[in-house]
Formats: C-alpha cells, sequence, structure tokens
C-alpha cells in the first residue's frame, strides 16, 4: 500500500513546528531510507534522520559510527521519499563540537547536500555557541538535551537523566541556552517525566519527548523500535505497533521452503515466448 508523494511542495517548515507550542502535540518518526519515508510521509509532521542509523541499518555499537557522509546519503533518501513532512538531518558526533565554524560548515553542508529543513544536535549550555552560529547562518536547528547517545561512552552506558537536584538544574539550564541560542524545538530523551514535563512548561520552543513525558509538545520514536524490527534490546519507553520480526522471518520461511520444493516461481512468475502483454 505505497503511498503516492504529493505533487504541490507543501512541507512543513520548522518555523511551522515552532508555531505549535502548545497545541495538538507534534507527531515525529525517524526515518532513513527512501520507502519508509513514503510510507510515514503522510502520517507525521516530521521526520528525522537519525544517527542512530549507524545502530538500526549499519549495525554499529553506538551512534558515534555515523560519519556526515552517511547522514547526507540517508538525508537525500528521505527527502526523495517525502513531500510533506520536515525533514531534520543530525550533525554526527565528531562533526560540530569543536568550534562554531565546525558546526556551520558541517550544517550548511547536509543542508546543500539534502535540501533538508533542519539540522539536530546534541548538548545544552556547552553547545549553545555552535547552535547560536548555525542560526545565525540561517539554518534552523533542533536540540537534544537529555540522554544523549552520543556521550553514552564517557557517561558509562544509558543513563535516565534528572534523578538528583544538581542533574534537574543542568537540564534545566541545558533546557534555557537551547532556547536563547535560538532552537526551534528540543528533543529531550531519557529523562526524569516530571522534569521533562517542568521544561517543557518553562520553554517557550516546543520540547519533543523520547522516554520523557506524554506533556511534551512533541514525541519522537526510532521507526524500527516502533514497528517491532529491532533485534536487539528495545528500550522501555518504546511501544511496538507492529511487529515486522515476525512478518519478514516468516516470509522468509516461506520463501525457503517454496524455493528448496521447486513451487516459486509458479507460472504467474515466469514469461512466455509468445504473450508480450506480460512484460515485468
Ligand atoms: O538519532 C536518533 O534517532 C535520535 C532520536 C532518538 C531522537 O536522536
Amino acid at each position: 500500500m505505497a503511498t503516492k508523494l504529493p505533487t504541490t511542495d507543501i512541507r512543513i517548515s520548522a518555523g511551522t513546528i515552532r508555531r505549535r507550542k502548545g497545541g495538538t502535540p507534534i507527531v515525529c518518526l525517524t526515518a532513513y531510507t527512501y520507502p519508509v519515508a513514503r510510507l510515514l510521509d503522510e502520517h507525521v509532521d516530521l521526520l528525522l534522520v537519525g544517527d542512530s542509523v549507524a545502530m538500526v541499518l549499519h549495525g554499529h555499537k553506538t551512534t558515534l559510527g555515523a560519519s556526515l557522509e552517511m547522514m547526507i546519503a540517508h538525508g537525500q533518501a528521505v527527502m526523495r521519499g517525502s513531500a510533506r513532512a520536515c525533514v531534520v538531518v543530525d550533525l554526527p558526533a565528531g562533526t560540530y563540537e569543536d568550534s562554531a565554524a565546525q558546526a556551520v560548515a558541517s550544517a550548511r553542508r547536509v543542508v546543500e547536500e539534502t535540501g533538508c529543513q533542519a539540522v539536530k544536535l546534541e548538548g545544552g549550555v556547552d553547545m549553545s555557541k555552535q547552535i547560536a552560529a548555525i542560526v545565525a547562518a540561517g539554518i534552523p536547528v533542533m536540540g537534544h538535551i537529555g540522554l544523549q547517545p552520543q556521550s553514552v561512552e564517557k557517561d558509562g552506558g544509558y543513563k535516565i537523566k534528572g534523578r538528583t537536584e544538581e542533574a534537574v538544574a543542568a537540564l534545566v539550564r541545558d533546557a534555557l541556552a537551547v532556547e536563547s541560542a535560538g532552537a526551534f524545538s528540543v528533543v529531550i530523551e531519557g529523562t526524569v517525566e516530571t522534569v521533562a514535563a517542568d521544561i517543557t512548561r518553562r520553554i517557550a520552543i516546543p520540547t519533543i519527548g523520547i522516554g520523557a513525558s506524554g506533556d511534551c509538545d512533541g514525541q519522537i520514536l526510532v521507526i524500527d523500535d516502533m514497528v517491532g524490527l529491532t533485534v536487539d534490546r528495545v528500550p522501555k519507553f518504546v511501544k511496538e505497533y507492529a511487529d515486522l520480526r515476525s512478518v519478514i522471518s516468516n516470509a522468509a520461511e516461506t520463501y525457503a521452503a517454496e524455493v528448496r520444493s521447486r513451487t516459486f516461481p509458479g507460472p504467474g512468475h515466469v514469461f512466455s515466448a509468445t504473450n508480450s502483454r506480460d512484460d515485468a
């Protein structure tokens, strides 16, 4: 049931997402490929080409396996497969942290080579100069605070944020820094529910929760997690809306049996010498 791409350009801009603060919840999913973008485009407001692609599609242990070239290739595929959703591409680790100039150069490359609407980067107070510089260069930025997957090696694992008074204060400082640097929205990941809800009330830009709070202005999940394609451990905050592991595994099992028994290909899947109307 592939959906048709709309013919007119009706893409949702970062500015439109920004103006939806406090309104109908903003629906976001990750997407990495052309066919999945085609399927998701009509249902979501925002597609994130997350650096989780390094783990989900390329089998790396962490998101540190993502490169700018990888993000650009997947960003191009998602742009080709969508016409409506606001497309945001992650800046991978090592492409923005050193300086504002490095961040602007990476963001420019991503936007120029993919045509996406915005970039996302991880960090709060520590990355506010980078966010401000990218925004000053005319590129909308989505922030990402709380659990930051690019820092899991430094943090010693995927640790939930906001469980001590100091951690709560640091999260609030990060949220305010991302907002004043000019980001149009901010992802809050892996954060105590009440803290994420409180930050949502305190800042004027939309918060997008993942393992955060139902009070956030929007929600995001990794597409492979929510359709049940993830083969490794699925985090607690994921709800699986489908079981594609079983669908694919059962299809492969049936196909293998039919090839071995010479049931496939059947008469409907081969070509005769005389009937030219049955061309592939
Ligand atoms: O890379 C990613 O998929 C993300 C989302 C989990 C927010 O950053």
